[in-house]
């Protein structure tokens, strides 16, 4: 848990603020919230580049603040804006220079570098000049170089962010087949991609102005958060009259339904009812006065709330919060 992160110039406002999770191991833990609400901040604390003030962070029982070097042996952080390659060597040779500087054996290094540009699909481009490689490569060699040391848990701060959606699902399957169903690791992840989550994540918690909001399931978060579905009913061509009218205003009185969007084209009259609803409503009374209206039904549908519906049903419109500062 940690309690809070503050500034120590200026405005006195915390950053996280009574922040309360645990993720377990060999899970894929994702960090859900709109810009600024303090996922990258949560992931420098556990990685020891930020110190919080107040409150304490583990990881596998070793104290964030007391134990840094203790954190560091068990995970990694890959965020996607470091830098610290050199442009005019190869991939393999800055992932050379990385396993010197982390102390790894020469014959583990070598094996560890081959199996790792394998892994990322880099190896036919692994001697070209760091300089020449895509956007997609740069974010391969980083990945490369979060898993030289070969930490149980590794924590990525929006690792498809900017890749083309094939590269995007690679990475994604990169994560959860290889790192977690082969070898165990354990993800912790901030992404604003709600599919994303909801794909490859056991949990989520979603984060708002330093705060946790939501933490479970994607599953469970989108069903318990969002109180409505909709139910669309498309319907065999009937001409739109006075009745019709009639009937839209006798729906809209029912309680549960929240909204009615009828389609209507001027020359095959109606077509579609698309009711919002509570998701707990019985909709066999909608189905009941459309039948008295002699209506024929040619399809029906219900869709289920996304975890998009979740995330703007809990962070919602609002105004930016304050600024927040605090200390390196
Ligand atoms: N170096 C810094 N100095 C002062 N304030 C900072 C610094 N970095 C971040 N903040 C502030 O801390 C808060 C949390 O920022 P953080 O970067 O953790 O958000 P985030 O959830 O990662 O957002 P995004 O989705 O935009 O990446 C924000 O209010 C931000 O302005
Ligand atoms: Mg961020």
């Amino acid at each position: 848990m940690i309690e809070s992160i503050k500034g120590t110039k200026g405005p006195f406002i915390e950053a996280l603020s009574g922040l309360d999770l645990a993720v377990q191991e060999g899970e894929i833990f994702g960090i859900l919230g709109p810009n600024g609400a303090g996922k990258t901040t949560l992931i420098k604390i556990l990685c020891t580049l930020v110190l919080h003030d107040e409150g304490e962070a583990y990881v596998r029982g070793y104290n964030v603040k007391k134990e840094p070097g203790k954190v560091l042996t068990n995970l990694q952080a890959v965020l996607p804006g470091s830098r610290g390659f050199t442009w005019r060597l190869s991939g393999r040779q800055n992932l050379e220079f990385y396993a010197l500087l982390y102390g790894l054996e020469d014959n583990v290094a070598k094996k560890r570098i081959e199996y790792l540009l394998e892994l990322t699909g880099l190896l036919d481009r692994a001697d070209d000049d760091y300089q020449r490689y895509s956007t997609g490569m740069q974010r391969k060699l980083l990945l490369c170089r979060g898993l030289l040391r070969d930490t149980p848990i590794i924590l990525f701060d929006e690792p498809t962010t900017g890749l083309d959606p094939s590269s995007a699902a690679e990475f994604r399957s990169l994560i959860k087949d290889r790192l977690v169903a082969e070898e165990g690791k354990t993800i912790l992840m901030s992404t604003h991609n709600l599919s994303e989550a909801q794909e490859m994540c056991d949990r989520i918690a979603i984060m708002d102005r330093g705060k946790i909001t939501a933490c479970n399931t994607p599953d469970r978060i989108r069903y318990e958060l969002v109180d409505e579905s909709q139910f669309n009913v498309t319907l065999h061509e009937t001409p739109f009259t006075g009745k019709h009218e009639v009937m839209l205003n006798r729906l809209q009185e029912i309680s549960g339904i929240k909204g009615i969007t009828p389609s209507i084209d001027p020359t095959d009259g109606l077509q579609e009812l698309s009711f919002r609803v509570d998701k707990l409503m019985d909709l066999s009374v909608i189905l009941e006065v459309l039948l008295n209206y002699d209506l024929s039904i040619k399809t029906m549908n219900t869709i289920e709330p996304t975890l998009e519906d979740a995330f703007i049903a809990i962070t919602g419109n609002r105004p930016a919060g304050p600024r927040r500062r605090f200390r390196h």
